[in-house]
């Protein structure tokens, strides 16, 4: 299939929390068009099972391909780490897709750690993704992984920069697997909301890592690789949610970093 530069970049999550990332795309790349879809009837994937996510996923990508997208964004770390190989494979040649894990393992790669925190989901943490690709770079790199499944729900609930916010990150910080650590990643993409609580906990000592500016660039790179890259300037965009409430269209402006219009789409 040929693709257009002019069609959009499709982008996908749980939740809103894949905003962070759609964020950080539309301000590298402000002429592209975006349609993102945040599955939220499903939401949490973290605890779900792969297959159900591969399921999700896949459901989630045919959506996007209707909608003509000439990308996919995997803007969900636990949808990378269970759905990214069955969707290139179902999807071979039909459209390019870009990963959350990959750019945020290159960073560690690239960044000279030696001894790597990851926190992510349940579902990311058992794939030990981010283990197996980072030691395929450097068997040296340690790298220490914790699931912390209450975060995303807290996060996409609206509570955090507060006490609750504040007591359940310093109790999964303090594990001890995470002692010593030169570079803690953010394994999941609702956390860049956090950042500024984890800074504070570790008191700047430790680089936070998260896979939203990388994650762009990425997106940036092939698309210039591939000479799909948008010069117009009259974007659309659009935010779809498979289970619409007014508190999601509140809490997603905090992702967005601006007020948004979510779509109710019911695709199941
Ligand atoms: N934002 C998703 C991620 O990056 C996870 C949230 C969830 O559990 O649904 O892993």
């Amino acid at each position: 299939m040929k693709h257009l530069a002019e069609q959009p970049i499709g982008i996908f999550d749980s939740g809103i929390g894949g905003l962070t990332v759609a964020n950080a795309i539309r301000h590298a790349l402000p002429h592209e068009s975006i349609i993102y879809f945040g599955d939220t009837i499903h939401l949490p994937y973290g605890d779900k099972s792969a297959d159900a996510i591969r399921y999700y996923s896949l459901k989630i990508c045919k959506f996007l391909m209707e909608q003509q997208c000439k990308m996919i964004v995997i803007a969900c770390n636990t949808a990378s780490s269970a759905a990214y190989d069955v969707l290139l494979d179902f999807f071979e040649g039909k459209v390019l897709f870009v990963n959350v894990v990959d750019p945020l393992v290159q960073s560690v790669v690239n960044g000279g750690y030696k001894n790597v925190g990851v926190i992510a989901t349940k579902a990311t943490i058992n794939s030990s993704i981010y283990k197996n690709k980072i030691k395929n770079y450097n068997q040296r790199i340690k790298v220490n992984q914790i699931a912390t499944p209450l975060l995303a729900p807290m996060i996409e609930e609206g509570f955090y920069s507060g006490n609750i916010s504040a007591s359940v990150i310093d109790s999964y910080l303090s594990h001890p697997e995470l002692e010593n650590i030169d570079a803690l990643l953010l394994a999941c993409t609702h956390y860049p909301l956090i950042k500024p609580e984890i800074n504070q906990f570790y008191g700047g000592k430790v680089d936070i890592l998260d896979s939203t500016d990388v994650v762009a660039n990425s997106v940036h790179e092939m698309l210039f690789r591939e000479n799909l890259l948008r010069s117009n300037n009259d974007v659309a965009e659009h935010f779809y949610v498979s289970d619409y409430t007014d508190s999601f269209e509140q809490t997603a402006k905090n992702f967005y970093g601006e007020h948004i219009k979510l779509e109710a789409k019911h695709i199941w």
